[in-house]
């Protein structure tokens, strides 16, 4: 490799010394995704159901974590799990993908897209037969990201914002995401 070249980045199964690294990037995909959703909780991901929930994606069967790694430095990651279908749909493996970040200056190289296609491959090989992914609607880039991966809108999940009861006032009608309280 010449010094023109950029580092390669290397794409792999993560394991348990990865654990403080993802939780890095988790707590930097909840910072991004914030402003699509203020009720995430900010330090999530160093809490005890945060760290439980990268163990417990480490060691599944049933799921996994991969990492991108630039210098030895993991500057991307994603976690996915096999899910059933709900009872009353016809039985499927779905592929879930759970999370999925890359560093701000790693983005637009195709690391997003190397990480979806070792997750894709492995989902296909435990037996998945389609994926899906949960984003924000006002997350317009990650939406473009995942059309231009092959996927397609399916449900819409909508909300509406409730006053509490008693209290006085229409709740406001707004083209953004509600503003809830954190
Ligand atoms: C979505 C994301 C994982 C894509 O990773 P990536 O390594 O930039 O992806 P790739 O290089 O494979 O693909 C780039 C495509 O992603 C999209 N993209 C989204 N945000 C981008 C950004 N900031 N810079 C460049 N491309 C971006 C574009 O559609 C781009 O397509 P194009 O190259 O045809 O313009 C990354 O932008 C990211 O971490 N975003 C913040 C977190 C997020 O929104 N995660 C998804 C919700 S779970």
């Amino acid at each position: 490799m010449n010094n023109r070249e950029p580092d390669p980045v290397r794409i792999r199964r993560a394991n348990p010394r990865d654990l403080d690294a993802l939780v890095r990037l988790d707590l930097a995909l909840i910072r991004y995704d914030r402003a699509f959703d203020p009720t995430l909780v900010r330090q999530w991901s160093r809490t005890a159901d945060g760290t439980r929930f990268l163990r417990s994606r480490l060691r599944s069967r049933h799921g996994g974590v991969w990492v991108a790694e630039s210098k030895g430095t993991p500057v991307g990651y994603l976690v996915g799990i096999l899910e059933p279908t709900e009872s009353y749909r016809r039985p499927c493996t779905l592929g879930e993908i759970e999370c999925l970040f890359v560093h701000e200056k790693f983005r637009g190289r195709g690391i997003g897209a190397r990480l979806l296609a070792a997750f894709e491959s492995w989902a296909r090989r435990a037996g998945a037969r389609r994926l899906r992914v949960v984003v924000s609607a006002s997350n317009q880039s990650a939406l473009a990201f995942y059309e231009r991966e092959g996927f397609q809108p399916y449900d819409a999940v909508l909300e509406k914002p409730l006053r509490p009861s008693g209290s006085r006032g229409a709740v406001r009608r707004s083209r953004t995401p509600p503003a809830v309280a954190p």
